[in-house]
């Protein structure tokens, strides 16, 4: 599946999306993982060294473009193959995970470089590297505007991270709505850093409230600002740590998504006449 994490600021997209790749690698999954935020930190929350995530090159935010047919209608294209890209590009973050970087445009410092092309490469990358293993994991940059600009137009999943008050709820809602007009087939919502069951029922009964499905309550885990502070990933820091627990119950429930998303199509596939 294509899966990618969004939400507010700091609610925990990068943890998420980095553990879920770390989790699905150890149950022999081959992960892409996509850092798709112009100021990456998914290297080090994969498990990658401080120097290694610095020794990264970006992907070119040129690397799709305007291609005119002969037909005279133009297209948007990836200038390189899947091939090229992650010889070029992709990176070994962690035993069974590559890892992508968006990074900022070369011409760019923080804020001031246009994006549009970065997002375009990236919305790219998430549409045309689709054999390249069991699941695209895609670390989203805050806010909306990837989505509004249609970046994740083409992921199977979208991963909203709320944590349990009103306003990071809100923008969950209306992440949630955008993800409706995309037309993306699995919306979920992921708790994050909650704290007791009154957090928990808090999002439960705004979710309920909205038509928004939870797929997965993680805690508020002191280990993983520790993992942080060491420069280490929660997965490697605390593997058993309640965050990290509650990551892996969330992949669980990824799977049964994706099983369950398999025997729909095959069903579909049944009705279909045979091929001529
Ligand atoms: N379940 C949790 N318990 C405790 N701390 C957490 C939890 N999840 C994330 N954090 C901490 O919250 C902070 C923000 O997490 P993270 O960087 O994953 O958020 P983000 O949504 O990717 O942020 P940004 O919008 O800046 O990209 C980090 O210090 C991280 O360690
Ligand atoms: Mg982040």
């Amino acid at each position: 599946m294509k899966i990618a994490t969004v939400g507010k600021g700091g609610s925990g997209k990068t943890t998420i999306a980095g553990i879920l790749a770390r989790i699905f690698a150890e149950r022999d999954q081959h992960i892409l993982a996509i850092d798709g935020d112009p100021n990456p930190n998914l290297a080090l929350t994969i498990g990658m060294s401080r120097e290694d995530a610095d020794r990264i090159a970006y992907i070119p935010s040129n690397l799709m473009q305007r291609i005119e047919g002969p037909d005279g209608i133009a297209t948007l294209q990836l200038t390189h193959s899947q091939d090229e890209i992650m010889a070029r590009y992709s990176h070994k973050a962690a035993n069974n995970v590559d890892l992508i970087v968006m990074g900022k445009p070369a011409d760019g410092s923080a804020g001031s470089g246009c994006m549009c092309a970065s997002h375009r490469a990236v919305r790219g990358l998430i549409t045309e590297l689709t054999n390249i293993g069991e699941h695209t994991i895609t670390d989203m940059e805050a806010g909306l505007e990837h989505l509004k600009r249609g970046t994740a137009r083409n992921v199977d999943l979208m991963l909203i991270v709320a944590e349990p008050y009103y306003r990071s709820l809100e923008a969950a809602m209306r992440t949630h709505k955008l993800c409706v007009e995309l037309a993306i087939p699995f919306i979920r919502v992921v708790a994050n850093k909650v704290r007791n069951d009154e957090d928990r029922l808090a999002i439960e009964s705004f979710c309920t409230q909205h038509g928004i499905d939870i797929i997965g309550v993680v805690p508020l885990d002191d280990a993983m600002m520790e993992a942080e502070r060491e420069a280490s990933s929660p997965f490697d820091f605390a593997p058993e740590s309640a965050g990290v627990t509650g990551i892996r119950n969330l992949a669980d429930a990824i799977d049964g998504l994706g099983r369950s998303r398999s025997k729909v199509s095959r069903a579909d596939e049944a009705v279909l006449p045979p091929a001529s």
